[in-house]
């Protein structure tokens, strides 16, 4: 075999074995490899390299998993070149208006169809039930240092879910997998709500049963004891179309990183918690909170628009016009779509408007009509205008990958239960390709 892992052609014998599993050849080292080539739903072919090592001692080499298709799945399909994403098969664009509620899509993505008004029911009385922190997880919070990241507090708060619910690790039947999918969920958002209040010094306020979702959310996050936060038609629906439009997006770092985790049959809490961690990080759900800055600093008078243009295009500066671009989309992201559309229907109902609205508007602008971004198929994603509508419901920035993670956790359970359901998986171990030393003798320590 060659030593630098260079592959022969690879050529689709598709049309030429009609009736038959179609198959790609791999010609290396003069031998000839028949690989057998999937089909997904829209047709895309995935040329299956599954069983290359095992029987051949051939791995293929994709460090960031650009042309990697890592599961089957029935969740969520994306077309990055035109622009499409439809969770169970629904375009997403069906949410915006007339439109449902956030756990009725979170029931959609984790069971594969939508809820009768009876399991809706029992699914939200369920969330209900567990909205509640134990006293013990509570006072926790109080011990943190008040400037805690609440991204850090989210995920350690996941993990700790663990400590108060084992009774839910296991995870072996249906019943116990519902128990902890409802606790995460509706739990997650008494400690997004508390990791916030912590932050400003605030009392923890307990939830409203009353509440629906999202509202409860917000009261949770403003009410203060002795004045009850009143919460408006459109800023409850704003927010709930955030939750939803971020719900899920295949296998995106984050929910890679749960399926990882959850791969070594990790429990449903040790997953998503690093699924958190990895949401976290400025490229992916961090980028809202970068958009942000970028868009006050350039209201501030920081910089220009046009400065920031200039500084994404120079690849001797690290900065990024973040909010753009996409692994997958090579076109108009259809959440940011949608949330640009719905800003302007929150902030026409609030009878409000933001200036950083048009600041991110004049950037788009320049940003679409510049050879830099137009060759390299750079859109604005959906963080590019999730923060304006965030902002509009009084949501502080640090808090805005926390919601992102709000959002997508029904799909991280989603995709968790999918690969715990398939009696297939194994775990996940990926391969490397070594170019350090072969071989060297230890120094003891006196003698280097
Ligand atoms: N600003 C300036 N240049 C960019 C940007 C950007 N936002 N995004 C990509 N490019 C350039 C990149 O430098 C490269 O140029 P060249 O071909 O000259 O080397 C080219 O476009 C291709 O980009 P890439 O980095 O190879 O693309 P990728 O698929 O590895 O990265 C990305 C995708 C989302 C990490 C990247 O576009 C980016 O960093 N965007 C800004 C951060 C951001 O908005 N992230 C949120 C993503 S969507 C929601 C989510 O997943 O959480």
């Amino acid at each position: 075999m060659h030593e630098t892992f260079l592959f022969g052609r690879m050529e689709n014998m598709n049309d030429a074995i009609n009736n038959e599993v179609p198959k790609a050849v791999l010609h290396i080292d003069g031998k000839q490899i028949e690989l057998p080539v999937l089909t997904a739903a829209d047709g895309h072919k995935a040329v299956d390299v599954s069983k290359l090592y095992d029987k051949y001692g051939i791995t293929t080499f994709d460090p960031s998993l650009n042309s990697t298709s890592v599961c089957q799945s029935t969740i969520t399909y994306v077309d990055g070149n035109n622009g499409i994403l439809r969770y169970r098969g629904i375009p997403i664009e069906q949410f915006d208006r007339p439109q449902p509620n956030f756990i009725e899509i979170a029931w959609l993505l984790i069971f594969g169809v939508l809820p009768t008004r009876a399991e809706l029911r029992e699914f939200r009385d369920r969330l209900t039930s567990h909205e509640l922190l134990h006293e013990g997880l509570r006072e926790q919070f109080s011990d943190l240092p008040p400037k805690s990241p609440p991204m850090a507090i989210l995920a350690a708060m996941f993990s700790q879910l663990a400590c108060y619910h084992e009774k839910f690790l296991p995870l072996d039947d249906e019943e116990l997998f519902i128990e902890a999918a409802t606790r995460l969920i509706s739990k997650a958002r008494t400690i997004a709500a508390y990791a916030y209040r912590r932050s400003k010094g605030l009392p923890f306020t307990y939830p409203d049963p009353a509440l629906r979702y999202c509202a409860n959310f917000l009261h949770l996050m403003f009410s203060i004891p002795y004045q009850q936060y009143i919460i408006g038609e459109e800023v409850e629906d704003a927010m709930n179309l955030v939750l939803i439009l971020h719900a899920d997006h295949e296998q995106n770092c984050s929910t890679s990183t749960v399926r990882t985790v959850g791969s070594a049959r990790a429990n449903l809490f040790a997953s998503c918690a690093a699924g958190v961690s990895a949401l976290w990080g400025p490229l992916h759900g961090g980028a809202n909170v970068e958009v942000m800055k970028m868009l006050e600093s350039i209201y501030q008078g920081g910089m220009t628009p046009e400065d920031c243009i200039k500084a994404a295009k120079d690849k001797d500066n690290p900065f990024k016009l973040f909010g753009f671009g996409h692994r997958v989309y090579k076109n108009y992201d259809p959440r940011a779509k949608i949330l640009r559309n719905a800003a302007d229907r929150v902030f026409a109902r609030m009878k409000e408007s933001d200036p950083l609205l048009d600041v991110a508007r004049k950037l788009e602008e320049l940003a679409r009509k510049d050879s830099y971004f137009i060759d390299r198929q750079l859109y604005p994603n959906v963080d590019f205008y999730s923060g304006i509508l965030l902002r509009a419901i009084g949501i502080p920035p640090n808090m805005f990958t926390v919601i992102f993670a709000l959002g997508r956790l029904p799909g991280w359970i989603a995709q968790w239960k999918e690969q715990h359901d398939n009696p297939l998986q194994k775990i996940n171990r990926p391969r490397q390709l070594y170019v350090g030393e072969m071989h060297k003798n230890y120094v003891p320590i006196d003698e280097r």
